[in-house]
């Protein structure tokens, strides 16, 4: 009866001291935030109390306290502070604001958080999501193999094929995920047809909220898929010498004409020579007249020798 008394009076107190000076414990109200991604994400705790210390852990969720391991702030160690400042706590009085600059996609997650104040040490978790890009897909056909890809957004992010008929085509699909910038990452999910595409048009949905449903989705009709795989596929015999070629058209005439004018003239000299060789051979027939000038030549010759001297004699 005692225990029940003191229990009781005890019980009076509080609720007469709570109606006077608020409640008698330290309570807090901290709300789930959401950050777009490189942007400043601030946690904030509002204390009905002085907080006079606090340590904040990182948890994967606030739904799995067990993975709550990673300590960043712990005021009691001096730790205001961590990753070179880009974390850091503010205290004032009963508010404290833990800001997150340029967030990544990897701060998504639970923050643990331990308060400290004269009247108790109350904790909670806070969650903070973080909204990355979300950029189109870039969908392409070529031939049977068509890729999707989503070049930069949340990790959590899927991708999905369906054909024109709402068919579920994912299982057929391979996916590669790379790393990119910020715990962002670059999807790409490549599908195999063989040994022709059968349906009439492939999607591809990049799926940014499992529970919102919220997706960007990008069509591509088989018929095209096989145009651009016939347009942009060179064939060795065709297509590019025809394309190299084309240039060049020009210049092969310009050299022609060098090699058409050397062909004229030796055409002509061919025509010159023959007509020249025949000439000769009827003036040889008809016992000609160069015949006659060898002849001629001594005689002409002596005949002048006899005129040279003739002056010479008269000296
Ligand atoms: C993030 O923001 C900072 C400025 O706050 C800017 O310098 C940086 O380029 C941004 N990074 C990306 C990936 O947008
Ligand atoms: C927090 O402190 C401010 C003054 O610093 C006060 O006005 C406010 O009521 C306090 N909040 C709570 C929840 O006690
Ligand atoms: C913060 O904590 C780390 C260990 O987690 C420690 O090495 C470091 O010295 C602390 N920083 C300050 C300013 O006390
Ligand atoms: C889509 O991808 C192709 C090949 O990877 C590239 O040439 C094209 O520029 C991209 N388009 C856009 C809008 O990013
Ligand atoms: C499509 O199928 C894959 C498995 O092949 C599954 O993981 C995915 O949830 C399905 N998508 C939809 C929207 O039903
Ligand atoms: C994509 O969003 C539309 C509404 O915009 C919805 O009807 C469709 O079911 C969504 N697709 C998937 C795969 O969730």
């Amino acid at each position: 009866m005692d225990s029940l008394q003191k229990i009781a009076v005890c019980l009076l107190f509080l609720s007469v001291s709570s109606s006077a000076i608020d409640s008698p414990f330290a309570t807090f109200i901290c709300s789930d935030v959401k950050a777009e991604y490189n942007e400043t994400a601030v946690i904030s705790c509002i204390c009905n109390k002085k907080i006079t210390n606090m340590v904040v852990k990182r948890c994967e969720n606030c739904n799995k306290q067990n993975s709550c391991l990673e300590t960043i702030i712990n005021t009691w160690a001096g730790n205001y502070s961590s990753e070179k400042g880009r974390i850091q706590l503010v205290i004032q009085n009963n508010v404290s604001e833990l800001h997150i600059q340029e967030v990544k996609a990897t701060d998504q997650g639970g923050y643990k958080w331990y308060l400290y104040s004269d009247n108790g040490q109350p904790n909670g978790c806070t969650n903070l999501e973080i909204t990355a890009p979300e950029i189109e897909p870039n969908f392409t056909g070529y031939g049977r193999k068509l890729t999707c890809l989503s070049p930069i957004g949340h990790p959590q992010r899927q991708i999905h094929w369906f054909d024109g008929h709402r068919n579920n085509l994912t299982g057929r699909a391979s996916l590669v995920s790379e790393e990119a910038e910020g715990g962002l990452t670059s999807l790409t999910s490549t599908l195999h047809e063989t040994p022709t595409l059968t349906a009439s048009e492939y999607c591809c949905t990049v799926l940014y909220d499992v529970h919102t449903k919220r997706n960007k989705t990008k069509c591509l009709s088989a018929h095209k898929a096989v145009a651009d795989y016939l347009r942009f596929t060179p064939t060795p015999d065709q297509e590019i010498p025809k394309t190299m070629k084309d240039p060049e058209t020009p210049k092969t005439m310009a050299e022609h004409v060098p090699i058409i004018l050397v062909l004229i003239v030796l055409v002509l000299c061919c025509f010159a020579a023959v007509l020249y060789y025949r000439h000769r051979q009827r003036a040889m027939a008809k016992g000609n007249f160069a015949d006659l000038l060898r002849t001629l030549l001594p005689v002409l010759k002596q005949h002048e020798k006899a005129e040279e001297n003739a002056p010479n004699q008269e000296v």
